[in-house]
């Protein structure tokens, strides 16, 4: 295959207009109701809708996460569409778009609240649960937060009773046994969890507060009726119509970096999303459990980076491997549903691998151009390391913290690809 673009990506500088280092927006709106690795800089989508989406663009996001893309796009007054295969996504991003009416909010809050003086910690020791949550959770808090889960079930607005459910997801780390700083699932037994009741009222009260500053907004500027659409699908396979969608944001998973089917196990096991968890992590793009042997992939960036990476972990080459040939579905896809002349945006970072370089942001940009797109625009800018864990264990691979002595430091900084159709 020829060489198809003409962008070196080791002649971009950072762009600081994209950086945002003083101005953050992560608790405005909705974007600050539940927790998401890698979530996006919602200041990064603002700009991006304000640069490159034409005025009666619809926007998708294919890996809404927990849909920064899809809260953003409402607030600029455009009607979206989310794609996840993470039921929990699909939960938050439906309640972060759905702006609630503020006091009719505030009289389900109180109401639910009050039903706090009825629990009895003996009822519910005979309650079944999934036999994960009991590994991850201490009889105590656990007797609670059923008490707390069997309430919000009895709301009978889909919408209320969603809200609750999305504070009652957030909170569900900081109540059980799961070592608070790490995204993996791994036991703290010295930790003293947070009571339920509590950490719920005051996380509440935030996203109260929150939703009256969205839903202020919206009605400011008529807003409130845009449609906002989330559905569970897999990227590589969408139901979204050919040529329909004027812009895409979006951000894939990173490759073995997240295990979003294992982080979420905790609201998944608790509101029966999950009853098998191997099952449940299949279709995740980018996960570390794949039982794919093939080490072909479609393009010659792609090909040299999984072969240079074979010769020291045959394993690794493989789960790299697999993430190329699905991200070029993916590709082939946005090509579907993208309008002529519409944007594909894409932020992703590069990454390293037993000291293998995977450039995970020119491969993808060479698939893209494979399929059609053409080129319009490369961005590189610094990641706040707030958002993102930018340390790696050098042996494994995988996410730690820097008091591991084999912590590396990965993805300083990230990539927006802007493509056209
Ligand atoms: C980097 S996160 C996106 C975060 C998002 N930008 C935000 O602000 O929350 C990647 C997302 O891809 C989703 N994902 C993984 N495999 C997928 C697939 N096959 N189809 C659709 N979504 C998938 C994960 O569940 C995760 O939510």
């Amino acid at each position: 295959m020829e060489d198809l673009t003409k962008i070196d990506f080791g002649d971009i500088s950072v762009d600081e207009s994209w950086c945002f280092k003083n101005v953050r927006s992560t608790e405005q709106w909705t974007h600050g109701y539940h927790r998401y690795p890698a979530k996006f800089l919602p200041n990064v989508v603002k700009k991006l809708i304000e640069v490159y989406a034409a005025d009666d663009d619809v926007v998708a996001d294919i890996f809404a996460g927990c849909g920064t893309t899809l809260v953003e796009a409402k607030v600029h007054g455009k009607h979206s569409i989310g794609i996840d295969i993470n039921p929990v996504a699909k939960l938050i991003t439906e309640v972060k778009t759905h702006a609630l009416n503020p006091n009719r909010l505030l009289l389900e809050y109180n109401k639910l609240v009050g039903k706090f003086d009825n629990f009895d910690e003996n009822i519910f020791l005979e309650v079944e649960v999934h036999e994960r949550l009991d590994y991850w959770f201490r009889e105590k808090e656990k007797n609670k937060i059923i008490f707390l889960y069997k309430e919000i079930l009895k709301i009978g607005d889909v919408n209320f009773k969603k809200f609750f459910l999305v504070c009652l997801s957030n909170i569900l780390k900081n109540c059980s046994m799961w070592l608070q700083s790490s995204t993996k699932p791994q036991l703290d037994k010295s930790k003293e969890p947070d009571d339920p009741f509590d950490v719920f009222q005051k996380h509440c009260k935030k996203m109260i507060k929150q939703n009256k500053s969205y839903y202020n907004e919206l009605i400011e500027n008529n807003f409130l009726d845009i449609s906002c659409e989330i559905r569970l699908e897999d990227a590589r396979n969408t139901e979204i119509e050919d040529s329909s969608v004027g812009i895409i944001i979006t951000s894939p998973p990173y490759v073995t970096s997240y295990e979003y089917a294992d982080i979420h196990q905790l609201t998944g096991f608790l509101f029966e999303y999950i009853d098998n968890l191997p099952e449940f992590r299949r279709d995740f793009i980018g996960t570390f459990y794949s039982n794919n042997q093939d080490t072909n992939t479609p393009t010659p960036s792609s090909q040299k980076i999984v072969d240079e990476l074979f010769v020291k972990d045959a394993k690794n080459a493989r789960e790299v491997a697999n993430y190329f040939n699905d991200m070029h579905e993916v590709g082939k896809e946005m090509y579907r549903i993208l309008k002529p002349n519409g944007h594909a945006c894409i932020v992703i970072g590069n990454t390293t691998f037993k000291e293998v370089k995977i450039k995970s942001a020119e491969v993808f940009f060479e698939m893209l151009l494979s399929v059609g797109f053409k080129e319009e625009n490369v961005i590189k800018r610094s990641i706040p390391h707030k958002l993102i864990p930018a340390i790696r264990d050098k042996k494994t691979g995988r996410f730690t913290t820097l008091n591991n002595k084999n912590s590396k430091l990965v993805y300083p900084e990230e990539y927006i690809l802007i493509l056209k159709k």
